[in-house]
């Protein structure tokens, strides 16, 4: 007899059909006379069941979770459940083992579950993965890339991939990271902005979506070590006009997102209350969110009332989105307090065409600006940050040929997914989180 055909699991075969599917056991229930098998397999979970001379085999006894499996049976609807999700399961006339799993099934089902001690969740991430809260936020992940890529086409924005090697900071120097360059001093790109930059001229509006690296020394719930950064950069555009291409790409990636029935289906079991963001966002002025801060009593890091200059800590903000509850577009912060290129509003030099795209359960996701255009003003931001505008001089030659008023932003992944899957912690987005002290696995 001819193998029958292989299939993927949660493929909609007909009723009936002989198949084969190979897999890795999920879950195992044994009653006396039955064997219930639940096989994964990347696509999707299928109970099998084993009956009759099938487990009194030394393999079917044997069984533990994580084994991977070849099973031959055929495929029987099962009547609807009102919480069963498999409309069908397979009646197995043959398996083989292809994979044994050490260890017991406790020792396993603890490390894959959720709620467990964190440094051992986070020792056994290659195991936690093939649980199925961790493996849903990947492919859920893996949606949202391809939703924002898609969306970037869509408004025709041209994809980059500018180095990750680098002679120069973006968001200050203290969390650099430096190495050794055939003998030179380089860093770990923050943001790949500034080389966005240089693309306009001759590539249009420009997005990539590439890791960067901080040294963040602190232990917070939203920083990495290593981040997927999204980010784009437009020419000849104002303020507002940046401000509603962020609306516009966030609602959309949402869209997209969320138009796929099974990737909804993994945001809804992750994150049962979230809901697409009403249009448009709440637009808050720096100086505005200073005094509700004073109101509400939230006081800054320091534990005193907030006051203009004050930089708007983690834990405020966060408060503060949390109360709010709705995203919001926190813009003009005072020059103080921002990265060097940053454009100063022309109708108040004290801040900047600045924004910081806040949500509900995280604070920020995004950070963007508008550029500064102008050559000496360019060369004066250098001075005032203590910069030497050696290395910076193909950034600076952007205001020298042709310079045009353009902005950007960037948009952390994992925030984002933080936030659209509910997690507590961005290091529950990432494949293999990277954060202060871990590099492994
Ligand atoms: O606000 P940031 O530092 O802005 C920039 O890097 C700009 N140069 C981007 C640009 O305009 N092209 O970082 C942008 C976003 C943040 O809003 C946050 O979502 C994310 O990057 N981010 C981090 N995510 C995880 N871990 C970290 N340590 C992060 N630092 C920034
Ligand atoms: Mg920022």
């Amino acid at each position: 007899e001819t193998d029958p055909a292989k299939i993927k699991l949660g493929t909609a075969e007909a009723p009936g059909t002989r198949v084969r599917v190979l897999g890795r056991v999920h879950h195992l229930r044994s009653q006396k006379d039955v064997i219930f098998v639940t096989l994964k397999d990347g696509y999707g979970h299928m109970q099998c069941v084993f009956t009759g001379r099938l487990i009194k085999t030394y393999a079917a006894m044997t069984l533990t979770l994580e084994t991977s499996l070849a099973i031959h049976g055929e495929l029987r609807s099962l009547p609807p459940k009102a919480h069963a999700p498999l409309d069908r399961e397979l009646h197995a006339d043959f398996f083989s083992v292809v994979g044994t799993a050490v260890g017991d099934k406790e020792a396993i089902t603890n490390k894959v579950q959720e709620g467990g001690d964190p440094q051992t969740l986070l020792d056994n991430r290659h195991l936690v993965l093939r649980g199925d809260n961790a493996s849903s936020v990947m492919k859920v992940r893996a949606a949202v890339t391809r939703a924002f890529r898609q969306t970037y086409v869509e408004t025709r924005l041209t994809e980059v991939t500018p180095p990750a090697m680098v002679q120069t900071q973006v968001e200050g120097g203290a969390t650099l990271f430096e190495f050794n360059y055939y003998g030179e001093k380089a860093y770990l790109t923050q943001s790949s902005q500034l080389y966005l930059e240089t693309c306009l001229a001759s590539m249009g509006d420009v997005f990539c979506i590439c890791p960067s690296f901080r040294a963040e020394k602190s232990l917070t719930r939203r920083h990495l070590s290593e981040y997927t950064h999204i980010e784009a950069e437009l020419d000849f555009i104002v303020f507002d006009d940046l401000l509603d291409h962020l609306e516009n790409v966030i609602c959309r990636v949402i869209d997209i997102t969320l138009a796929d029935p099974v990737i909804a289906s993994y945001v809804k079991e992750l994150n049962p209350d979230f809901t697409p963001p009403a249009r448009p966002f709440r637009r808050m002025k720096y100086a505005d969110a200073i005094e509700w801060l004073k109101e509400n009593d939230i006081p800054n890091e320091e534990g005193q009332p907030h006051a203009f200059g004050d930089d708007i800590a983690e834990a405020a903000e966060r408060r503060m989105t949390d109360i709010l509850d709705v995203p919001i577009f926190l813009t003009h912060f005072p020059v103080e307090i921002k990265a060097f290129y940053m454009k100063k509003d022309d109708s108040d030099k004290r801040v900047t065409e600045s924004v910081d795209v806040l949500m509900p359960g995280v604070g920020e996701i995004v950070g963007g600006s508008m550029r500064m255009d102008d050559y000496e003003e360019l060369m004066a931001a250098y001075k005032r940050e203590g910069i030497d505008p050696a290395p910076y001089y193909w950034y600076t030659d952007q205001r020298r040929y042709g310079t045009s008023p353009h902005g950007g932003y960037g948009l952390g992944l994992e925030r984002f997914l933080a936030w659209m899957c509910g997690r507590f912690t961005v290091r529950e987005c990432a494949l293999y989180p990277r954060f202060a002290y871990r590099c492994t696995p």
